[in-house]
Order: structure tokens, then sequence, then C-alpha cells
């Protein structure tokens, strides 16, 4: 073929790639808010610096008519580019090309740029919008699957790896995400479960939407599936852009300082009147970690799950950090099942990729109950010690008031390899609070007192005042430091440019066998 022939018929291929599923298709899509796959592209990285491969890729079905349906690039579109100037490989799957459903190619196409992304050390942003496994090819397509699912395993605590959910994901197309580091959603045109409402009201007779069962709210909310919800696919896109500019680009790598103008000897007076005097008032910890953080920088993550603990990026002088703390607003702050997991997992992403854990801690216990007994609360309880132990970031772990029993001992103590404790002077640190204490050491002496009910109450604030300093802790060495609110940041940020070169050192061994 002549030079100017095959030029001719790259340029009809590549045409013929861009248009995707065809006009009809994508208006239906924009009808319902919803960007293209290459619109998304479009979005996430910088302009112009996108490098499209596979491109003419085609599947290679030819049974019940697909020979005569198949357009240049199948049903999802994958290269690297920059995001804020650093590399990122991504997929994004293309509903108008056969409900983006998952042929061989696809799965090879998508394979091919997590290895790439592995090779290369850069993390990998995975746009889902498909209609599952590729009805025509069948177990073809079901081996795609387990072919993602394996990279998806051998890239963990690699690369970070994260998903954004932007329409259908359903039967076990849901495991690839759950494979990955944070599934973003959006509200109302994305969806995920395993099996969905007609399947289920045909074996269990429930009724259920669509939206309740798999929306981005269900899952962001009650399942924990999800971390993050945007109100559309723009502001998902701007989401995944925030999220990358706090992480590295691998295991290897630092993540990546920013110039935030925030000075990091700024004072924070603001905090001294922030832990009310009365130990059962609560006060929201969100204050803290925004007086904390570097301005507007804070990130939440699995904001509306387990509210009892909060978890999230954000940045100290420039460095970024995860955050973890108890939430006194909600359920007291006591540390339960579901809490227990979102903090866990949170803190091993932040061991994985070299992302300090700051711990701001005030925690009543555990919540008691049949149902998280039960739900086996030892089991998911002990993720948070194991997570904290075998972490080998740089940990700071700050007492704001209440580090009662079993939750003293795992969040971010110092025997669990804290690097840095520090306390207020409103910090309060024992097995458990002052009314328990006493009804079990004094029962003997209550119930011979003359005066049963006022000698309690004598002892229980004798009990609490002696409980009620951070001094017992500071004497053992167990807090480093009694500090003021106001220096809280400035203490953080010293503590974190002294740990800036640590290196932590785990035993060798194959791996951990962490209580799942
Ligand atoms: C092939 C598919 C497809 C699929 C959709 N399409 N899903 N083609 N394989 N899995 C095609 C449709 O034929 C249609 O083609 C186009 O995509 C758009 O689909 P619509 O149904 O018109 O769109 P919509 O009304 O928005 O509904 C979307 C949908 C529905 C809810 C996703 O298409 C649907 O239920 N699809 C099947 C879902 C499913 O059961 N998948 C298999 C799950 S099992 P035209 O040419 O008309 O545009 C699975 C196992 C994975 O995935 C296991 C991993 C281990």
């Amino acid at each position: 073929m002549a030079l100017d022939r095959v030029l001719k018929e790259l340029e009809r291929r590549n045409a013929a790639a861009e248009a995707g599923g065809g006009e009809q298709r994508i208006k239906k899509r924009h009808d319902k808010g919803q960007l293209t796959a290459r619109e998304r592209i479009e979005l996430l990285f910088d302009v112009g610096s996108f490098v499209e491969l596979d491109r003419l890729r085609t599947h290679r079905c030819d049974e019940f008519g697909m020979g005569d349906n198949k357009v240049p690039g199948d049903g999802v579109i994958t290269g690297f580019g920059t995001v804020e100037g650093r590399t990122v490989f991504c997929y994004s799957q293309d509903f108008t090309v056969l409900g983006g459903s998952l042929s061989h190619t696809v799965a090879e196409k998508i394979c091919k740029i997590m290895e790439m992304a592995t090779t290369a050390g850069a993390p990998i942003v995975g746009i889902n919008d498909s209609g599952g496994a590729r009805i025509q090819e069948g177990v073809e397509s079901l081996g795609g699957y387990s072919d993602i699912f394996y990279r998806n395993t051998m890239a963990s605590g690699v690369v970070p790896q994260i998903s954004a959910i932007m329409g259908p994901c359903a039967g076990g197309a849901s495991y690839s995400p759950a494979l990955t580091d944070f599934i973003m959603m959006v509200d109302k045109t994305s969806y995920m479960f395993i099996t969905g409402p007609e399947v289920i009201k045909s074996v269990t007779r429930e009724e259920v939407s669509q939206e309740d069962l798999g929306g981005a709210m269900a899952h962001n909310s009650r399942s924990g599936v999800a971390h993050f919800m945007s109100p559309d696919d723009q502001a998902c896109i701007a989401d995944l852009r925030r999220l990358l500019s706090f992480l590295p680009s691998n295991n290897v790598d630092d993540p990546p300082l920013a110039d935030t103008g925030d000075p990091q000897d700024r004072l924070t007076p603001e905090l001294e009147d922030l832990i009310p005097e009365n130990p059962n008032k609560p006060y929201d910890m969100h204050t803290l970690i925004t007086a904390v953080s570097d301005r507007d920088s804070f990130m939440e993550a699995h904001a509306h799950f387990a509210l009892n603990a909060i978890t999230g990026f954000a940045r100290i002088g420039g460095r970024p950090v995860g955050i973890v703390a108890n939430q006194p607003m909600h359920l007291a702050g006591c540390l339960d099942i579901d809490a227990s997991n979102k903090i866990s997992r949170f803190v091993r992403f932040c061991d994985c990729f070299n992302l300090p854990v700051i711990t701001f801690e005030d925690v009543p216990g555990y919540l008691p109950g049949t149902a998280q007994e039960w739900g086996g609360i030892i089991r998911h309880g002990a993720k948070i010690v194991y997570a904290y132990a075998e972490a080998t970031v740089p940990k700071i772990t700050v007492i704001t008031r209440k580090a009662y029993g079993g939750a003293y001992a795992v969040m971010g103590a110092k025997h669990v390899g804290a690097d840095l404790n520090l306390a207020f002077p409103t910090a309060q640190i024992a097995v458990m609070g002052a009314d328990g204490a006493v009804n079990i050491i004094f029962r003997k002496e209550i119930k011979e007192a003359d005066k049963p009910e006022e000698r309690r109450k004598e002892l229980v604030e004798d009990y609490g005042n002696k409980i009620a300093t951070p001094f017992r802790a500071a004497e053992l060495g167990y807090i480093d430091e009694i500090i003021s609110p106001t220096d809280l940041r400035v203490r953080i940020a010293q503590g974190l440019a002294m740990l800036a070169n640590k290196k932590g050192i785990t035993p060798a061994r194959k791996h951990g066998n962490i209580p799942l």
C-alpha cells in the first residue's frame, strides 16, 4: 500500500476509534449528565499530555454476529499522561461500545496498562463504566477478569491504584475496584453490586431499588465499599486529581511536597477552648484537624462511613500526611467494627506509600453490645493494633482527651511503635472511666458505707481527679510531652521534620497474617 493510502487508512481507523459507539449513544450519555470515556480522560490529565495506546486493537469474537461489530479500541481507552506533571496510567471504559463490556481484548488492554504502570512505578486510575462480562465471549471474558484481579493484587502496595465508578459495575466486575486502594463513586449515576435487585428479589423476595442497593451513598455510608462520593463526573475527576496530589508515584518514592503558603510555625490558639471541661460533652474533631492542617488541605476519606472515626489526607508544612482521629460527636468516639476496619485499612495504605500517620485520640473504649461481640469486634479491633504495629512510617499520636482501656493501647500508643506521643493537659489516660472503675474496685467499701451513694460519689470524684490528667503517663515516658493546644501544629511539624529520614525495619517474612 502506498504511504498516502496507509496514512488515509490510519486516519480512518483513528477516527473510528474516536467515534466510539457513535453519536446517538454519546448523546444518550450526555443526556444523562454523564461524560464519555474520552472526555473523562481529557479532564483527568494535564492538557495535551495523554498518550493513547492500543487504540486500534479490536475484539476477536465472531459469534453472534460480532464479526461485523468491531470498533477500533473496543470498549476501553488506555494510556498514560501526566497529572500535575507526574506520570499516571489510566483505563477508561467506554459504555458507548457494547456497554463498555469486558471482552478478552479489553481485559488484555487493561492488563497491559497495569503492567506498564507497575514497571514504570506510576499510579493507575481505573474509570469503570461497564455492563460487565462481554456476554458473547463467555468464559474468555471471565478469564479476562481474573487476569485483571491478579494484576490488581500484584500491584497492591507497589503503585497507588484508584477506581472511579462512573456507571454500572456489577457482579464479579466489582472485585477489581475492591482490590484497589480507593473507590470513588458518582452520585445517582453509578452503582456496584454482586447481585442486582432482580436476582435478590427472586432469591430472597427482598425488594430494593438499584440506588438503595448499590448507589454511591449506599456504598459510601452503609457498606464502606466506597471512600469518596462526588455529585457529578466533573467533580469526581477533580477529586481524583486532588487525591493523587497527596500520593507518591510508588512505594519507594516520597509523597510530593508542595508550597502551601501556610507557615509551619503558625500557632493554633483557637484550639485552647475546643475541649469542653465536662468530659461527657462532645466537640468536633474536624475543628482540630482543620486548624492543624495547612489551609484547606484536608481531604477526608470515608467521610460518610463509621462517623466515630475520621480518616483523610492533609498537608502540614507542605508535607502530605495521613490523619486518623476519633470523633467524639458520634458514639462518643467509641471504636466499633466499622471504625476498626476504616482505621486499619487507612493506616496500612499510608504505610504502603510512605505517608506519616498523625493520630488524634479521644476514645472512651470499644462500643459495648452483642452486635459488636458477635460481629467479631475482637477480630476487627485487633486489626488496628496490627496496622499500627506493622507500620514503619513516622507515627505521631496526640491524646486530646480520653484514652481509655484497650483503645489507649491500640490507637497509636508508644507501645505499638509510635515515634512521638503528645498529650494535651486535658488528657485522661486510664483503664476505664471513673464510674466503672469505682464500681469494681470499691464495690465492698461502697456497700458497707453508712451512706453508700455519697461514698460512691466521693470515690468517683477522687478517682476522676487522679485519672483526669496526663501526668502518670508522662512520668512513665508513655507520653513524650504535654503540650498546649496552641503549639499543636508547630509540634507536629517539628516531629515530622525530625522523622523525615526514619527507616523502619520489620522482621523478614513472606507476609504477616493480619486478622481478617
Ligand atoms: C455485551 C452488552 C453488555 C454485556 C450491555 N451491553 N451489557 N453487550 N455484554 N455484558 C450492550 C447492550 O446490548 C447495548 O448494546 C449497550 O451495551 C447498552 O446497553 P443497554 O442495556 O441499552 O443500556 P442501559 O439501559 O443503560 O442498561 C445498562 C445495563 C444493561 C444495566 C448495564 O445493559 C445490562 O443489564 N447489561 C447486562 C449486565 C450483565 O448481566 N452483565 C454480565 C454480568 S456477569 P447496543 O448495541 O444496543 O447499544 C459478570 C461476571 C463477571 O460481569 C465475573 C467476573 C469474575
